[in-house]
């Protein structure tokens, strides 16, 4: 399994309702490693090129407002397999389908407001990567474990 590294994102509401260490805490129970991390807040900009695959549709402007609303956590997780496990812890989009268990399925009931982001693709992590971080504010450091699960 490739080592990969994934985007996610802990949305304004996420860090409202005081979820931030709870979800990173999940990650990291997981086995994931944490390669970065910032708390900032989007801009317009910023927002409408992270989301720009959904301009146009009628949740976009909502979509916008609301991720520019207030502060969100950033970060970046690798692992073996990294997007696709992230996006199972995450949940499904639509509340209702988001397994029990899984981010979303625990804490979220509505579309818009589902606490947390994280890429869908090798193509979009990387896209989303660059635009929330500069190279040097990511970390490449090794475990001690890693020694044995990843021999050279
Ligand atoms: N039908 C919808 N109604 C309202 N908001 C929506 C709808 N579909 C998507 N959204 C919002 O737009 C975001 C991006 O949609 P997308 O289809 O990429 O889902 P996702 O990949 O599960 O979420 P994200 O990209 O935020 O991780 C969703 O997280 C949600 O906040
Ligand atoms: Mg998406």
């Amino acid at each position: 399994m490739n080592i990969e590294q994934t985007f996610v994102m802990i949305k304004p509401d996420g860090v409202q309702r005081k979820l931030t260490g709870k979800i990173i805490s999940k990650f990291e129970k997981k086995g994931l490693k944490i390669s970065a991390m910032k708390m900032l807040v989007i801009n317009r900009e910023m927002a409408e090129q992270h989301y720009s695959e959904h301009n146009g549709k009628p949740f976009y402007e909502s979509l916008i407002d609301f991720i520019t609303s207030g502060p969100v956590v950033a970060f970046i997780l690798e692992g073996p397999g990294a997007i696709s496990i992230v996006r199972k812890l995450v949940g499904a989009t639509d509340p209702a389908n988001a397994e029990p268990g899984s981010i979303r399925g625990d804490y979220v009931v509505f579309t818009t407001y589902n606490i947390i982001h994280a890429s869908d693709s090798t193509t979009s992590s990387e896209r989303e990567i660059s635009l929330f971080f500069k190279k040097e504010e990511i970390y490449n450091y090794s475990m001690e474990i890693e020694k044995y699960l990843f021999p050279s």
